[in-house]
């Protein structure tokens, strides 16, 4: 049975900014949370307290938590891979994190320097102490449904870290489609093994739309139950450890989808078109989404005779 309702978690300024070759200046950065603000997304994550030199495009972050105009009832987590990201995220005023896993052992190496026991050992202080300061704290898991280094990744290994990711005391894990190579009949294979040791209430996922294959991933998610979907305005996306993966789904194609299928989300799309232009506009090339593509390119006023306008 489809959820009734579904809460999208807005990446694109992480995870999708994340990728740019060309730095994207702080006040476009801001320009683009706050349009988001205005869309009825509940969670927008607003960047990273990572090493600089392991990813520079997020190094302005903090910059980026101090000019955004935070709205009520809107979270802005933030990645945090460790102590000083927590310090960081902390002075930055921030009221949720999310530490970053990996199924995979070479992908945990590339990406955050360490094996996946050490990574866990590294975020209990982390997430200890954050919850402790009151922040709420999520956990990624990368590489769910395949690595760029390792290829198939057992469904056994991606419910093993997640659930020790829960035991810390992540109150959500997002499973990442980090190279958007999953499928449908794969996707609900991994979700199954991981709802045995994670309450499905508390997954969400994220997949990357490399293969064009996420909607119908997400679909299949939300026909198990999973309600929280992570997905990128504009399709924007990547990550700098994962060479070829694209985007993050477009949360243009997940509100279409969802508008679509009756299910409640909160974001209005004529706001989130209002974003999805701006975006277009910094970077200089038009959104991957298709369903932006189509909207954008009607005349005013005109409705595509369909119930999705
Ligand atoms: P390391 O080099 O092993 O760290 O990197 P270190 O502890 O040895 O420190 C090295 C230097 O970095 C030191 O500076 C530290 O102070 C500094 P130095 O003394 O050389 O001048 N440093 C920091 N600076 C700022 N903030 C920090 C921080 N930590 C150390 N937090 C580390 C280990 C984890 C830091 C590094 O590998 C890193 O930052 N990795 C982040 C990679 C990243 O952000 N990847 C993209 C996000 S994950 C993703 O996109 C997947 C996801 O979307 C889900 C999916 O799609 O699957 C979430
Ligand atoms: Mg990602």
């Amino acid at each position: 049975m489809l959820p009734a309702r579904v809460r999208i978690v807005e990446v694109g300024p992480r995870d999708g900014l994340q990728n740019e070759t060309a730095v994207v200046p702080l006040e476009a950065k801001v320009g683009l949370i706050d349009r988001l603000s205005a869309t009825g997304l509940a969670v927008i994550e607003a960047g990273a307290f990572v090493s600089p030199k392991w990813v520079p495009q997020m190094a302005d972050s903090a910059g980026v938590m101090a000019r955004i105009a935070r709205a009520p009832g809107i979270s802005y987590p933030v990645l945090v891979p460790n102590e000083t990201g927590l310090d960081a995220a902390l002075a930055a005023g921030a009221t949720e994190i999310a530490v970053f896993g990996a199924a995979s052992e070479s992908f945990s190496r590339r990406n955050i320097n360490c094996s996946i026991a050490e990574s866990l050992a590294r975020f209990a202080p982390v997430v200890a102490r954050a919850r402790a300061e009151g922040l709420k704290v999520r956990g990624y898991v990368s590489c769910v449904l395949g690595c760029p280094y390792e290829g198939e990744v057992p469904p056994e290994k991606v419910a093993e870290v997640s659930g020790s990711l829960s035991d810390l005391g992540c109150y959500e894990i997002s499973l990442g489609d980090t190279i958007g190579v999953g499928t449908p009949g794969k996707a609900v294979a991994m979700i199954e093994a991981v709802a045995a040791r994670v309450p499905r209430e508390s997954l969400a996922v994220h997949f990357h739309d490399t293969y064009g294959m996420a909607v119908a991933n997400i679909h299949a998610a939300l026909e198990r139950g999973v309600a929280v979907v992570d997905s990128a305005v504009a399709g924007l996306g990547g990550c700098p450890y994962a060479k070829g993966a694209t985007g993050n789904v477009a949360t243009e194609d997940v509100v279409y989808l969802l508008d679509g299928l009756g299910i409640a989300s909160g974001v209005a799309m004529d706001r989130l078109l209002d974003a999805t232009r701006f975006i277009s506009g910094v970077l200089g090339r038009p959104p991957v989404s298709r369903v932006a593509r189509a909207l954008l390119a009607r005349a005013p006023g005109e409705t595509g005779g369909d119930s999705n306008a």
